[in-house]
């Protein structure tokens, strides 16, 4: 029973999936997944890394009961994924989202919160809500035909968490986005994180993960090559950088004579950087500011 209930609390548990595909006039079959184990937490952002590819796609359409796997177990909190009432569980944002691009932004939502078996003023409210969370009120009204690739993704996050699943999977969701938009788009993941979402995140951009993710694997030709936290696998075991503040130059002769003094090897000193990320936003938000970012993103639709 005690084993039961931990089950139930684990979002995503895969044991030994494989997932082939035949190939077309019997030439054999194409091993997407290869023997995967991979269980992910309640309460985490996991990212599923790996290159063009690898398998990442074709593990969340598994896990959302789209394909079926070849062998091995799937399990979401606990049932398997065959039974309807744990995908109520889940939302889905895939990697390029089919909208109808007549209906705006509020009918998009209304028509898959329809499909979802939502109406009325439940219905209305979550529409509010989510094009208020997700920053979209001045496309609100705007056909999806005049929407930028950010604003795509926005409303195709708002889509996906229509039912207010608490597991989430997003098939590249920063994939053609700016850096601003996908700046914007990492910080909507760290609110569902903050309200309680489990996520998982599939990317081949490394540096854009690096600010969210608790947890990441690898895969590379559908296997696992490398599992962990990021905090853990990104550090230098035995090194140590420190920020000075009002570093003048005749400092540095100084500080490096000191430290060798204390028998410390001094390997590197040089300023801190910040990201092209970093810059890029920056400077934008300098020239234009994010109001007229927005505004911008409305004329296009318009
Ligand atoms: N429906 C399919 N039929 C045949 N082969 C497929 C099918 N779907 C995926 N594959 C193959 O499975 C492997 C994994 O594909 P998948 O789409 O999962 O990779 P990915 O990591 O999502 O890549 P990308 O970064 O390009 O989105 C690839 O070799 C791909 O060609
Ligand atoms: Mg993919």
């Amino acid at each position: 029973m005690l084993a039961m209930s931990a089950e139930q609390d684990v979002p995503i548990l895969i044991r030994n999936l494989r997932k082939t595909f035949p190939l077309k006039w019997r030439r054999g079959s194409v091993v997407a997944i290869d023997h995967l184990d991979l269980e992910v937490r309640r309460g985490e952002v996991f990212g599923l890394l790996g290159p063009n590819g690898s398998g990442k796609s074709t593990t969340l359409k598994v896990l959302l009961g789209l394909l079926r796997p070849t062998e091995g177990e799937v399990r979401l909190f606990g049932e398997s994924v065959a039974t309807v009432a744990c995908r109520r569980r889940l939302g889905y944002l895939p990697e390029s989202p089919y909208f109808y691009k007549f209906l705006s932004g509020e009918e998009t939502l209304r028509f898959f919160g329809r499909i979802c078996g939502m109406g009325g003023q439940e219905l209305e409210r979550r529409v509010d809500e989510l094009i208020e969370l997700v920053g979209l009120e001045h496309g609100r009204y705007r056909p999806l035909s005049g929407y930028s690739k950010g604003m795509l993704q926005r409303i195709g996050l708002a889509q996906a968490l229509l039912h207010d699943p608490e597991l989430l999977l997003l098939d590249e969701p920063t994939a053609g986005v700016d850096p601003l938009g996908s700046r914007e788009m990492k910080d909507l993941i760290l609110e569902l994180k903050r309200r309680g979402k489990t996520i998982v995140l599939s990317s081949h951009l490394l540096d854009q993960v690096e600010e969210v993710c608790d947890r990441v694997v690898i895969l590379n030709l559908g296997r696992k090559i490398l599992e962990g936290r990021l905090e853990e696998l990104l550090v230098r075991e035995g090194k140590m950088s420190i920020t000075v503040s009002e570093f003048g130059e005749g400092d540095l002769s100084r500080v490096k004579a000191r430290l060798e003094s204390e028998g410390l090897r001094v390997e590197e000193i040089e300023p801190p950087k910040m990201t092209l990320e970093e810059l890029f936003i920056r400077r934008v938000e300098e020239t234009s500011g994010r109001e007229a970012v927005a505004r911008k993103e409305a004329e296009v639709g318009s």
